[in-house]
């Protein structure tokens, strides 16, 4: 298998510097091609500095905001307007401080009751944004994902049903080490974007991480290692407390 590309920064600051750089590199080829930028946003704690820099003098004026399409990877099953939910950490830190028009962001309709009809309905607005026929799947410019400490990403968590979903592009997840359900995208959709950059911080993440990139292939331990883009670029984004463990 060929190498993964792995970028190796000294902390968190540099992984979601290196990550602003990529993401308006390959938003501004994208709008240059398409004059549109299509990007799945990873929730969790990771990007949440990645999305403060892009909303920051430093960065917020490198591209066309009105260009750039928001998803979502994953979300939990809760309110929008609640602190565990992915769309209100990247509204409060990315969409509000850039002025980001409601028309330009698509989130799970987390306030639909039950989980298997907020994918149903997300599936739609992908489908529908994307103008896709039956049995297609998105592909995104840049698709931002995180690993937990256990190896799941975005909520494909070990020995969970939605690992072997292959037709849908949604799926409502019940995570039973979270005793909840978890809306997620599935692997033929994310591993069909152009771009992936998937950002791993910290010593807590260091064993696993060790694991997942140099022992044995186990898609229902580690799902995180099925992250392979079919005919995309893959670049982990590091630090050195997460990166200890590697030969
Ligand atoms: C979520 C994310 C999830 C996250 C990992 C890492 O909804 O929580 O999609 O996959 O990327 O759990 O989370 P941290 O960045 O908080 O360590």
């Amino acid at each position: 298998m060929k190498s993964p590309n792995i970028n190796i920064l000294p902390d968190l600051k540099g992984i979601s510097h290196a990550a602003a750089a990529e993401f308006l590199k390959i938003g501004n080829a994208a709008i240059e091609e398409n004059d549109r930028f299509t990007v799945a946003l990873a929730g969790g704690s990771t990007p949440r500095k990645l999305y403060e820099y892009l909303a920051s003098d430093k960065y917020n004026s490198d591209i066309d905001w009105e260009k750039v399409f928001f998803f979502f990877g994953d979300e939990r099953d809760v309110s929008p307007a609640s602190n565990q939910s992915n769309f209100k950490m990247a509204s409060e830190f990315l969409f509000k401080p850039l002025g980001i028009n409601k028309s330009n962001i698509f989130r799970w309709q987390t306030e639909i009751i039950d989980a298997p009809g907020i994918a149903d309905q997300y599936e739609k607005t992908i489908r529908k944004f994307f103008g896709l026929k039956a049995g297609e799947f998105p592909r995104f410019d840049l698709t931002l994902l995180g690993m937990g400490e256990d190896g799941h990403t975005a909520s494909l968590f070990p020995r969970t049903g939605a690992l072997n979903e292959t037709a849908k592009i949604t799926a409502a997840n019940l995570v039973k080490q979270i005793r909840s359900f978890r809306l997620t995208r599935t692997f033929p959709t994310i591993n069909n974007p152009a771009n992936i950059l998937l950002l791993v911080s910290g010593e807590g993440k260091a064993k696993t991480l060790q694991k997942v990139l140099e022992n044995d292939f186990d898609a229902e331990k580690f799902p995180v290692q099925c992250i392979k883009p079919e005919n995309g670029k893959l670049t982990w984004l590091v630090d050195e407390a997460a990166a200890q463990f590697l030969k």
